[in-house]
Order: structure tokens, then C-alpha cells, then sequence
């Protein structure tokens, strides 16, 4: 099954990674340590082999992608071995890659990207092209009326406004050109209903919101504890620094919001009340692509008793995160292949803010994706649209 991955921020720390990753693997120079498919329980017939997979995307970056991948392994997030071993492969990627269209009406930009996936998809004699964005985090989309009606969205987008941020008309785009998408950013993406309407007329799946890397794959597997325990969250503050093009995009307050927004779900949804305290973010140039969370949560037992717990990450971002965007790409190719159309509930493993996700539990999510495979791996079609 050969498969493209579409990456909108293709120059990013995340994509880059992704991309010598895919490469590294598809040539047999790594393992597939970080990779949840390749798990016994997870790996198998109906996902598209490392050697299907073909990468390209858009940046409104212009940075060659050697140069990125050569910073990063500098920075020590990548190993500079795979980067010297895999620039010929690189260059070819480097070809496939386009810039974000830019100018006239928004109609016109998406036309524009359906082209390049068409392109692609031609080019490369692919049985499918999975977008998914990797660009920098928006702040929440501003409402419009159009939002709620695939036939009012078209009208709309061939005016003048801004009827769309770039994620939901990458989204729209996608759709147009029959390609499911996945969102591993907090932005709006696929989240309004014109879009969900439209993934279900071209018969198209879709995942998200915003890889859970970090702090909150923590709490996925903490909080649950607490509940399952019958102890009594009293507060739960976090907070992340971190460096690299995230942190220095998350300096910016409304993108800043719209993350918390995020990480802050999975308390609330798994213990079904929200505890005292914050998440905060905070971007530390220093620290690269390297990120340290410290959570500190009080508790009370028995009798009223007081306790507390704290714990500290420290992670790669983009070594965390890559391994899921292949993931996720096969897995949705794999869906589409399958017939499903719509959002994906069962990826919700990844997702600190997930589509439709029927529990925030880790291990609950971990039970959902493996019957979803395996229902995949035996060839079983369970169409679902909302
Ligand atoms: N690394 C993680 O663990 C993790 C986890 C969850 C979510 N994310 C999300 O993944 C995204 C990428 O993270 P990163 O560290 O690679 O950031 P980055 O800043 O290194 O990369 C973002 C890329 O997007 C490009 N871009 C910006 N606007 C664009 C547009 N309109 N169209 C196309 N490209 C555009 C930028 O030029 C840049 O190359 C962020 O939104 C981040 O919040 C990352």
C-alpha cells in the first residue's frame, strides 16, 4: 500500500524528524523504538510497510531541509550519522517539498494545495496521501457562519475574507483532494462542523487534536489513578519550558491559550471535577528542543489525610513526537483503506485534546486502539460517520 505523508509545516522540528525518521527506517539504518505500531500487539498486515511510505509537504519556511535536520542533530535531537547517511534520500524529499501557497482568496490557495497533493499523489503512483500538520499552533479560529455549512464554506472562501485559519483550510484542502488528514497541533483543523460534513461526503477519515508527548501522557496515566483510588485531587499545577520554534511560537498569548486549553482536558474529563491550579508554558530559548515539565499535586486519602506528589520530564520533543506522526500516518491510511470515514475515536492514545474520545484513560485508550487495529489486521470495515 504505497502512502504518502503530506506534512503542513514540513520544515519544523517535528516534520524534520519525522522525515529522517521514516527514511532512517524505510532504509533499515534505526529501529522502531518510539513507534506504538510496531508494538507485537499493534503490528501487521493492514498498515502501509515502512518501504510504502513516500514524504513531502508544505512550509511557509524556505530553510533547505538538510540544514534543519543538521541543526537538530547538532542540538543532539537526531543522530548526525543518519543525517550524513541519508542526504541523497533527504534531497529527494527536499524536491517533493512546496511552499504554502500565499495570496488571493483563500478558494483559490486551497485549490492551490489540492494541486500539489494531486501532484504528489500522481507523481509518485501513491494508493493515498495522508495530510497531516505539523505547523505552528494557531490561536483558536475566530467564529464565522460558514463554519457550520460545506455549501456556505465554499461561497465563503471564494471571497475575500479570512474565513478559515491556515489548519482548517489545510483540512478543507485535504478533503477536496480525497486525502484524510490528521492534526497533531491544537489548532482547529478538521474541528468544525462544515469540515466534518465534508470528510463524510468524500468518504474520508480524520484524527486529532495535539500529540500527547509529555506532560500530559503523564497525566492520562496519573489522574486515572487518583480516580480509580477514590482519593481526592485537590490541585494540580503544572509547568512546561521549553525552547525550539514551539516555545518561541507558544510566546505568543492566544497560540499560548489554546495549548493550555488542551493539556488541561484530561484532568477535568478522568476525574470529573477540575482541581486548583494551572498549566503554564513558558519559552526558555536555551533549551532547544528539549522540554522540562514539573507538576506538583495535592491530594487528600482516608479521613481527610493530605499528601502530595511531584514529578519532573524531561524530554525531546521532536524525538517524542515523531515516532507518532508515522503512527498516526499509517493508521489512518490504514482506516481509509479500511473504509472508515469521519473522526477516528480510537486514535485517541495520541491526542491530548482527542476527536469524540469516549475516556482521557491512557490504559482505556491503549484497550481501544488495539481492538481498532485488530479489527483493521482482520480486514473488518466498521464505518462510523457522525
Ligand atoms: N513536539 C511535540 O512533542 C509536540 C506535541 C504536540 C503537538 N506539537 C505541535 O506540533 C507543531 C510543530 O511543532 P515543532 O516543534 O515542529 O514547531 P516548529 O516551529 O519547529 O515547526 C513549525 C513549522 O510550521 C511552519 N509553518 C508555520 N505556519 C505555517 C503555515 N501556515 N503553513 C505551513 N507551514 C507553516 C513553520 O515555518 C515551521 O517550519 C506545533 O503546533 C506543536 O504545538 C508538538
Amino acid at each position: 500500500m504505497r502512502t504518502g505523508i503530506w506534512l503542513m509545516g514540513a520544515r519544523g522540528s517535528v516534520a524534520t524528524t519525522s522525515i529522517v525518521g521514516a527514511l532512517a527506517l524505510r532504509a533499515g539504518l534505526t529501529g522502531p523504538t518510539g513507534c506504538v505500531t510496531e508494538l507485537p500487539e499493534l503490528r501487521g498486515p493492514a498498515l502501509p510497510a515502512f518501504t510504502d511510505l513516500v514524504l513531502g509537504g508544505h512550509d511557509v519556511a524556505a530553510t533547505p531541509l538538510i540544514k534543519r535536520a543538521e541543526t537538530l542533530a547538532a542540538a543532539g535531537v537526531l543522530p548526525g550519522r543518519l543525517v550524513d547517511a541519508l542526504a541523497g534520500e533527504l534531497a529527494e524529499v527536499e524536491r517533493a517539498l512546496r511552499p504554502a501557497p500565499t495570496g488571493g482568496t483563500q478558494a483559490e490557495r486551497a485549490a492551490a494545495v489540492g494541486r500539489d497533493l494531486t501532484d504528489f499523489r500522481d507523481r509518485h503512483g501513491l494508493d493515498r496521501v495522508v495530510v497531516v500538520n505539523v505547523s505552528a499552533t494557531e490561536p483558536a479560529a475566530v467564529p464565522h457562519p460558514a463554519h457550520l455549512d460545506p455549501a456556505a464554506l465554499r461561497t465563503a472562501l471564494a471571497g475575500p475574507d479570512e474565513v478559515l485559519p491556515p489548519s482548517s483550510l489545510y483540512a478543507y484542502a485535504a478533503f477536496t483532494a480525497g486525502c484524510p488528514y490528521v492534526d497533531f497541533t491544537p489548532s482547529t483543523g478538521a474541528r468544525l462542523p462544515a469540515l466534518a460534513a465534508l470528510a463524510v461526503e468524500h468518504g474520508l477519515p480524520y484524527a486529532g487534536h495535539d500529540g500527547k508527548t509529555g506532560e500530559t501522557l503523564v497525566k492520562s496515566v496519573l489522574a486515572p489513578m487518583f480516580a480509580m483510588r477514590h482519593l481526592a485531587v485537590r490541585s494540580w499545577s503544572g509547568v512546561n519550558l521549553l525552547g525550539g520554534g514551539d516555545g518561541a511560537n507558544l510566546a505568543d498569548p492566544a497560540a499560548n491559550a489554546a495549548k493550555v486549553a488542551s493539556k488541561q482536558r484530561v484532568l477535568g474529563e478522568t476525574l470529573g471535577y477540575v482541581p486548583q491550579g494551572d498549566t503554564r508554558i513558558d519559552h526558555v530559548e536555551e533549551l532547544g528542543d528539549f522540554k522540562t515539565a514539573w507538576d506538583l499535586i495535592t491530594f487528600a486519602g482516608f479521613l481527610g489525610t493530605g499528601m502530595r506528589m511531584e514529578f519532573t520530564w524531561h524530554g525531546c520533543d521532536s524525538a517524542l513526537a515523531a515516532p507518532l506522526v508515522l503512527d498516526l500516518a499509517r493508521l489512518t491510511a490504514a482506516a481509509h483503506a479500511a473504509g472508515r470515514r469521519g473522526p477516528l475515536p480510537e486514535l485517541a492514545f495520541f491526542f491530548k485534546d482527542p476527536l469524540d474520545a469516549p475516556t482521557h484513560s491512557l490504559a482505556e485508550q491503549w484497550a481501544l486502539l488495539r481492538d481498532f487495529v485488530a479489527g483493521l489486521h482482520r480486514g473488518g470495515v466498521d464505518d462510523q460517520p457522525r
